[in-house]
């Protein structure tokens, strides 16, 4: 059943206040509910009360204090309907009591059982399996909530009001939908702190995790510190109650969550020491961390008025836990890592068939909609909108859009009047973005034209998208492009300049300029597109050399880089010496950020290879894609050893650990330089190094290079023995294993883990340490015998039943099917074709396999 925005009606019914107790027990929990209900003055007339459930026993049901009748009751697997009829005419009380079973609640939605503690997780839809509810973000209410249990730690959301021996009540006096619900309750032990607001609020801040993980917290509350701050200094919030509760969870759909004052994480993104996490782990933890604080007021202060709009929230808290981890790092830096992860994850669902609009029009299950357009598409929408309007503009907007609609549920809409409003602004064209799918091609000629007055150097621009599914025309898009024009001595003759596209084909002209200039087109990503534009590699060398732009320096790296990989692919070329002699400038070059150089060290993944070739109309060969992929490897380490050695030692760690960036980027710089290396000296540095590591950034890249070198059978051991007891550690070596397992033997070392008594499969990180590991194995994944389709194909139907959400999650590993040859495509089609037959299929993996098949 397709749910369609064009069909948003608001719910017929307010609610004043809700009042929840929870009698906690593993197989039989009784919440109680008491919901005040009035009429909503946007519906006039009377209207049935229709109230979400799912998998509740209902034991009892009353209206102002009287027995609902059963003719006038309905009740389905969706919900229950009371008559209108049978409602008083005025506001009334609503009381139910309802039997749940946390233990039993395998698909980690609701209330669920994790690690002998209870917790829930109810966006999007979770809470109507908690008790009978209008489970719509736009029915907001302030809710009351005592929990009773002989457990020591019971919270919920808003401020603690009372305990007792086997109670404990929490108040949230802010108005929020049912998807912001939380509770937990468990043997926790606490990490406290403190932050005092600008205004002089006192905040009690407290980590919560199992005993035996509190000396892993205290990243995590300094992470939560720093983005408290952040966000009074940049965006004016404040934090507006008296406790933030952050709860640790080891069993978790996805990575967390901003449930009003009680967050709930995924254990990865909250533990961490040098030992267990790397500095990748460190930076997620901060990023996340800071990305639930944020949605205090983007997402709880002002909602979304349905899950359509989820782009609202999403878009703009990533938009803004990018800017935070900016500040907090290297901006520049993070630019390419977050444009690195858009093109691998979101251009990747744009040109497949899951493409979708950051707003959606039509959806069957929403969990399918977190998606990398909605988070990371709709946060660059935003750096877009930015651009336009300008540092002023955008701060002028996001004050009025907090004064103007805190406490609403708001829509895409509501958010470009504002920007509107404030700026003077005409954003009718600008909205396509959020109702478009696709990524545009940009494509762009140049023109010299000498004078004597000086030279005009034009730019002519064209863009189009391909069509998506459902959506064959494509109207041009505003597309801000900016641009810097430097001499041929290297010198900025242009600084950067935003152009604003608006028409299918324009051009912009530079007038006055002493000689022909080179164009640095698109500098800092500045619009989510693919430049495509056939440059002479001379060029690319040039901006790699001079740029000023740093991103752009870096993406006429990847440029050469991937024009040598295509080369090699396409006609047996052999790697480009002017791209390795280019590398070779930059990582002498002392004076470029070490985390820079290491991304610049970085050659393009297999499947963005994968991606490129199919995008310009050749079938990409896994294998050939692959072999050169690790001969042009080899042919770097071996031009350059003795620099990749000397680097390798000069990014040692003298001192104490530290997780900030300039200490991560020498660790990146070193790790990245020992890769290289190990295509030289067989896994001589890396045995050293994993016996001697400190911390586990580099003990996991050494077991890594061991792994690809094949003598990592006593490393593997000792790994797994040392760290045995350490849930996130152990998911890291079998992640590890897969994902460098020699393309032909994917698919067997993914089984024999899977058979490994250590391979939890309910649990959704063990899950996706496995499975995403053996997708993320490019070569390994789409191996020509098919046997990794099938093992993969037969997990997925052995999670459905159990997870829907993961399943149908791990299933867009399928979505790039249809790039392939036609022997992987039929072995392909026939995995999901057999998913699709399976009885019984959950409506998230069933509408997944669909859209995939493009049925
Ligand atoms: N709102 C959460 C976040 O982005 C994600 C929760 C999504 N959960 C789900 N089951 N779809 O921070
Ligand atoms: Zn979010």
């Amino acid at each position: 059943q397709t749910i369609h925005l064009a069909d948003y009606q608001p719910y017929p019914f307010r609610v004043a206040r809700v009042e929840l107790t929870f009698r906690l027990s593993p197989r039989a929990t009784r919440v109680l509910s008491r919901i005040a209900f009035a009429a909503n003055p946007d519906r006039p007339g009377r209207h049935d009360l229709f109230l979400h459930g799912e998998r509740l026993r209902l034991l009892s049901a009353r209206i102002d204090g009287t027995p609902v009748p059963a003719a006038a009751l309905v009740v389905t697997d969706e919900g229950l309907t009371v008559a209108a009829h049978a409602l008083p005419e005025g506001p009334f009380l609503w009381e139910a009591e309802v039997e749940i079973d946390p233990e039993g609640n395998t698909a980690l939605e609701g209330l669920y059982m994790s690690g002998g503690m209870y917790c829930t997780q109810c966006e999007a839809e979770g809470f109507r399996k908690i008790t009978y509810y209008p489970d719509r973000p736009d029915v907001m209410a302030p809710f009351r909530v005592r929990i009773e249990s002989d457990l020591p730690v019971m919270l919920s959301n808003g401020n603690p009001v009372g305990a007792g021996a086997g109670w404990a009540e929490w108040d949230d006096p802010w108005p929020k939908p049912a998807y912001l619900f939380a509770l937990v309750a468990g043997n926790l032990v606490n990490l406290p702190d403190r932050f005092t607001t600008r205004s002089g609020r006192k905040v009690d801040l407290n980590i919560w995790v199992r005993p035996g993980d509190l000396d892993r917290c205290a990243f995590a509350m300094d992470s939560l510190i720093r983005s408290m701050k952040w966000d009074e200094d940049t965006y004016g919030r404040e934090y507006d109650l008296d406790v933030f509760n952050i709860v640790a969870v080891d069993d978790f759909n996805m990575g967390a969550m901003e449930n009003k004052g009680l967050n709930i994480f995924n254990s990865k993104l909250v533990l961490a020491s040098p030992e267990t996490a790397t500095d990748l782990d460190f930076e997620r933890i901060e990023g996340v961390i800071a990305h639930e604080y944020f949605h205090n007021w983007t997402g709880n202060r002002i909602t979304c008025r349905d899950w359509f709009q989820l782009c609202l929230k999403e878009g703009l808290t990533v938009f803004r836990d990018q800017q935070f981890t900016s500040d907090m790092r290297s901006g520049p830096v993070k630019r390419i890592e977050d444009v690195l992860t858009l093109r691998a994850r979101q251009f990747r669902e744009d040109m497949g068939p899951l493409a979708h609009p950051p707003r959606p029009s039509s959806f069957v299950e929403i969990n399918n909609f977190y998606t990398a357009t909605v988070y990371e598409k709709g946060a660059e929408v935003i750096g877009m909108l930015k651009r336009l309007v300008g540092d002023d503009g955008y701060a002028r907007a996001l004050d009025l859009y907090f004064d103007r609609h805190d406490g609403d549920a708001a829509t895409i809409e509501d958010w470009l009047k504002v920007f509107e409003d404030a700026t003077g602004r005409d954003l009718s064209q600008f909205r396509r973005w959020y109702t478009d799918a696709g990524t545009p091609r940009l494509s762009v000629a140049e023109d010299w034209a000498p004078g004597d007055q000086g030279g005009t150097f034009t730019l002519t621009f064209t863009q189009s998208t391909p069509p998506t599914p459902g959506q064959e025309v494509k109207p041009p898009r505003v597309i801000p492009i900016a641009v810097g024009l430097l001499n041929p001595n290297g010198d900025e003759v242009v600084p950067t300049t935003v152009l604003e596209m608006t028409e299918a084909t324009q051009s912009f002209r530079f007038d006055g300029l002493a000689s022909r200039p080179v164009a640095s087109i698109l500098r800092g990503f500045s619009a989510p597109v693919v430049l495509e534009r056939s440059v002479p590699a001379a060029e690319h060398a040039f901006l790699l050399a001079h740029d000023t732009d740093p991103f752009n320096r870096w993406e006429a790296g990847r440029a050469l880089a991937k024009d040598t990989l295509v080369r090699m692919v396409a006609e047996d070329a052999p790697a480009s010496p002017d791209y390795i002699a280019a590398l070779g400038r930059l990582l002498a070059d002392d004076a470029l950020d070490p985390a820079f150089r290491a991304l610049c060290l970085r050659l393009p993944a297999e499947d963005d290879l994968a991606q490129t070739l199919a995008d310009t109309g050749r079938t990409p060969d896994p294998d050939r894609i692959h072999a050169a992929r690790e001969d042009l490897a080899r042919a770097v380490a071996q031009a350059l050893e003795r620099p990749l050695a000397a680097t390798f030692e000069a990014m040692a760690d003298g001192g104490p650990f530290s997780p900030d960036a300039a200490a991560a980027g020498r660790r990146s710089l070193r790790v990245a330089a020992l890769a290289l290396l190990n295509h030289l000296d067989g896994g001589a540095r890396a045995a050293d190094l994993f016996d001697g590591a400190t911390n586990m950034t580099e003990r996991a890249a050494a077991l890594a290079c061991l792994i690809e070198a094949g003598r990592a059978a006593e490393a593997l051991a000792a790994f797994h023995d040392r760290w045995r007891n350490n849930r996130l550690v152990i998911d890291k070596w079998f992640t590890l294993q897969v994902v460098h397992a020699a393309p032909a033997h994917a698919a067997g070392v993914a089984g024999q883990l899977a058979a490994h008594a250590d391979f939890d499969w309910r649990n959704p990180n063990r899950a996706r340490a496995l499975l995403g590991g053996l997708a993320a194995n490019h070569a390994g994944f789409h191996d020509a015998s098919g046997a990794a389709y099938r093992f993969y194909a037969d997990w997925l139907l052995r999670l459905d039943p159990v997870n829907p959400q993961i399943a149908a999650r791990l299933s867009t590993a399928f979505e790039t099917w249809a790039r392939y040859d036609a022997d992987r495509r039929a072995l392909v089609r026939a995995e999901l074709e057999r998913i699709r037959a399976t009885p019984d299929l959950s409506r998230d993996l069933s509408e997944m396999t669909a859209r995939i098949l493009g049925a």
